[in-house]
């Protein structure tokens, strides 16, 4: 098998999985994993949730409930590699090894690590400025070229290639450079009217295990306007939209909702929004109640499954005990090929 065609992602253990991870993320993971010339491998980063505060039992739980979560969406142990992070020691191991050609400024530099500073100024830990590089070892280890992930993981993506360049250039060792692969939802705006869908923002998501009355709830509280305006086209690639309402105000929360809309009911309907908004008016009453019919639709049967796989916890666990041993197979080859490299073998 060509290993520039192994794919693998993951998501970190932080909670429950949102409508964000599942179109900017999982719906990648299943595509690629249908296509036959990749061979998938998808993790849970329970590592990486010790970068930022956390807490110990519900790091635990989660770590379990994104392998159900994944379970549930269709990722399938009989395609994929489905396991955890931490039962697979070589990641540690090939991170502390990359950590030898990645320089400090580099990574004071990313802006997803001034984010997180920012976010938590007591927590400034070298395991968070480590962050980008385990990122990069769990991507290398395998070798793979494509990692489904959302748009907010481009820059630990590019420092995973320039990692790879300089392994390669310095020891000689043939890491591919990995791209993203896009998915059509690769960023879900947050109900809030401001930023992307995120389980630590408060408000700003739907999670895959709320039920219909949940959804129209949380859609309820999303902000909106007086529903009658100008619609602006902005953009590059001209498919941003600017809502401006009579008052002559800018509602980002109506251009999320009507996001939202283009991924679950489609573009027609998203067409029709933009021409009652510049006619008669949007009623966002009848708006929010058919989107969360249609994003109910999506969830009910990934709700389904759900409970299936929480009826057979041995299922669960043996999915994870061969995901870690078939993950390790491929590690340990990876590892021993560094250390020969970089001199820390003797060549056999
Ligand atoms: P969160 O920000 O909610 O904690 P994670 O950082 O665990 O989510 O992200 C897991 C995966 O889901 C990543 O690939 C990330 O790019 C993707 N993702 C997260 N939020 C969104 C979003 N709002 N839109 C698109 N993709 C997202
Ligand atoms: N950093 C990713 C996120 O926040 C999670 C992650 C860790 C990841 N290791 C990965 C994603 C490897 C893709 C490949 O979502």
């Amino acid at each position: 098998m060509n290993p520039t065609k192994r794919v693998l992602s993951g998501i970190r253990a932080t909670g429950r999985l949102h409508l964000g991870n599942y179109l900017g993320a999982v719906k990648g993971m299943l595509a690629l994993q249908a296509d036959e010339q990749y061979q998938t491998l998808y993790m849970v980063a329970d590592v990486h949730t010790i970068t930022t505060p956390y807490d110990v039992e519900e790091l635990r739980r989660n770590r379990r409930e994104v392998i159900i979560d994944y379970l549930a969406v269709g990722l399938d142990p009989e395609r994929s590699i489905i396991f955890q992070q931490s039962e697979v020691n070589q990641h540690l191991e090939l991170a502390f090894y990359l950590s030898a050609v990645t320089t400090i400024g580099k990574m004071q530099h990313l802006p997803t690590f001034k984010d997180k500073v920012k976010q938590y100024p007591q927590h400034n830990t070298m395991a968070l400025l480590n962050y980008p590089i385990l990122m990069a070892a769990d991507i290398l280890l395998y070798k793979a070229g494509l990692v489904p992930v959302g748009k907010d993981q481009e820059p630990h993506l590019e420092a995973a290639r320039e990692i790879a360049r300089r392994m390669n250039q310095d020891y000689g060792t043939d890491f591919p450079e990995p791209v993203s692969f896009k998915t059509e939802g690769d960023y879900v705006p947050s109900l809030t009217g401001e930023g992307k869908m995120s389980k630590s923002v408060e408000g700003s998501y739907i999670n895959l295990t709320d039920d219909l009355e949940t959804i129209q709830h949380r859609l309820s509280a999303a902000p909106t306007d007086s529903g009658q305006g100008k619609v602006e086209v902005v953009g590059d690639d001209q498919k941003s939209r600017r809502f401006v309402d009579q008052s002559g105000a800018e509602s980002e929360g109506v251009a999320n909702l009507l996001s939202l809309v283009e991924l679950f009911e489609g573009e027609d309907k998203r067409n029709k929004y933009e021409a009652d908004y510049q006619g008669a008016g949007i009623r966002y009453g009848e708006l929010k109640q058919d989107l969360a019919v249609a994003i109910y639709e999506q969830l009910e049967p990934i709700q389904q499954k759900r409970r299936e796989l929480e009826a057979d916890p041995g299922y669960v666990d043996r999915v994870i005990a061969e995901g870690a041993d078939k993950a390790r197979q491929i590690a340990v080859e990876t590892v021993e090929e560094v250390r020969q490299k970089m001199g820390l073998r003797q060549w056999q």
